[in-house]
């Protein structure tokens, strides 16, 4: 984390479970085990279905209520889609996008994801991008390229003015709901060059101000490392994000009080 430059997000991505009827409970322990947390703006992505529900339990919280999608077109003949407007409409302030789920079982493509991005941003809504490799392009020694295509792809046509609202997820695919992750310095290098292609495409000053979150079994165990390293600003958290009391605990490894801070650019 650089606390200076950018603010620290932790997200959960609850994507298809809980009921309406476990929400409260759930807002409750959390509210009861974070606290206020104003280290970091936390940020909990439910169901369509569950954001009215949640909204209305962490009413009197800092936590910030998102969607996991969204459609790419403005409104019409879209059955079953959700637009950026109907999102705004109800107060929905993030939406995770280009989830590996979505990009491999909805065969969402980079140029989905960079519609959707822009349908955000238009509404502002702060769009959490998830970009990363899959195992086969891990060995082959390709992330980087990988990951800098759905980077440059996902921001196409995004002006450097929008750029502050933008948050960005490197979950490495082979990490997601597996329990392995990679190392905190490798996490941290790909991190890195997201940010090293943000300066590229917007210079300096927009690329320090961008959170980089890492997502990809993070546990209360591994926050700590991964969340340390200078350019990783947060984490999405999947699994781990349906125990109020882990997910409380992410959000306590993020307290600067809780490692020693690095504060390079
Ligand atoms: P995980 O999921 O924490 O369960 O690995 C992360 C994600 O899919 O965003």
């Amino acid at each position: 984390m650089n606390r200076k430059y950018r603010r620290t997000v932790i997200a959960a991505n609850w994507k298809m479970n809980m009921l309406a009827s476990e929400v409260r409970a759930f807002a409750e322990e959390l509210k009861q085990k974070a606290g206020p947390a104003r280290w970091c703006d936390v940020v909990v992505c439910p169901s369509f279905v569950l954001i009215p529900a949640a909204q209305k339990a962490f009413r009197d919280s800092r936590v910030a209520v998102g969607a996991q999608d969204l459609s790419l077109h403005e409104s019409g003949a879209y059955t079953g889609e959700v637009s950026a407007a109907q999102l705004q409409d109800i107060g929905v302030q993030y939406v995770i996008i280009g989830h590996s789920e979505r990009r491999g079982n909805f065969g969402e493509t980079d140029m989905d994801v960079n519609a959707k991005v822009t349908a955000a941003l238009a509404r502002n809504i702060r769009p959490i991008i998830c970009v990363g490799e899959n195992a086969a392009e891990r060995d082959m020694g390709v992330t980087i390229e990988r990951v800098t295509l759905q980077v440059k792809t996902a921001l196409a046509g995004v002006p450097a003015s929008k750029m502050r609202r933008v948050v960005i997820a490197y979950e490495p695919v082979w990490a997601i709901g597996t329990g392995r992750t990679p190392t905190a310095e490798d996490a941290a290098a790909v991190a890195g060059a997201i940010r090293a292609l943000i300066r590229g495409l917007h210079g300096a000053r927009t690329a320090r101000a961008v959170s980089i979150l890492y997502g990809g079994s993070m546990t209360p165990a591994n926050a700590g490392d991964l969340l340390a390293q200078p350019d990783i600003d947060g984490g999405l958290v999947g699994g781990a994000s349906l125990s109020p009391s882990d997910f409380a605990a992410i959000i306590h490894a993020a307290n600067p009080d809780n490692y020693q801070g690095i504060t390079t650019a």
